[in-house]
């Protein structure tokens, strides 16, 4: 009996140890701290976001409510350097000597997405509601990124490119639905910025009497 007891203790003993002994990858925080403290990123590591990840975090973007529980939107998520790198070729020769070329053809560009190693694309059907839909898809997987220890930048410079002639080639690789249009698409990857939080200005809420 003392020696089931010992042994008990020991096991016990050893995954309390082996549990702080972990690095702790996932940070665990409340909603309203997640919201609070997601920023956007702009500059990212080279390193590529582990796939696991990446679904976790278009699961977390599709558990967003939505009008009528249509699920109105097409999600995507392009981790191939290749596709990034070609889609990112055929961008800069259409924005070249554009004041859009100006704001993001930086000495440190590497690619159309914010230089992440990832970004998942979102389109919405054409119906009512399926442009909130998607909004509301975008904040759920920025916040489950952010919990999951990655950094992301909502971004809608993509969106006329991707629709344009010269995107021809990428934007049917994305298999979208007949009729669907991007909305977005959401840099994805380990932050190499920690940038301060931009005001919010608050006498934009107001109560009603
Ligand atoms: C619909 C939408 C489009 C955006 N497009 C871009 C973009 O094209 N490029 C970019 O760098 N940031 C883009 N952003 C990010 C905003 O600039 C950013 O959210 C805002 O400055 C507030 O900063 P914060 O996200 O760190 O709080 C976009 C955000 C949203 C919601």
């Amino acid at each position: 009996m003392k020696q089931i007891i010992i042994t008990v203790i020991l096991c016990a003993t050893a995954l309390i140890a082996l549990r702080i002994a972990m690095p702790k990858t996932e940070k665990s925080q409340s909603v309203i701290e997640a919201i609070h403290t997601r920023r956007s990123i702009r500059n990212y590591k080279e390193c590529a976001v582990e796939r696991e990840k990446l679904m976790e975090i278009a699961r977390a973007g599709i558990a967003a409510p939505n009008a009528m529980n249509r699920q109105a939107w097409a999600v995507r998520i392009v981790d191939s350097k290749e596709w990034i790198d070609g889609c990112t070729e055929a961008f800069v020769a259409t924005v070249k000597g554009t004041p859009l070329g100006e704001h993001l053809l930086t000495t440190d560009f590497k690619n159309m997405f914010r230089n992440a190693p990832a970004v998942i694309i979102v389109a919405a059907e054409p119906t009512r509601f399926a442009g909130v839909d998607c909004g509301i898809l975008a904040q759920n997987m920025m916040l489950a990124a952010h919990e999951l220890g990655l950094g992301t930048c909502c971004l809608g410079s993509p969106v006329d490119f991707m629709h344009s002639e010269a995107a021809t080639e990428y934007l049917s690789s994305l298999n979208l639905p007949e009729g669907y249009q991007v909305q977005y698409a959401v840099a994805v990857g380990y932050a190499d910025e920690a940038p301060e939080a931009k005001p919010r200005d608050e006498s934009k809420i107001s109560f009603v009497e």
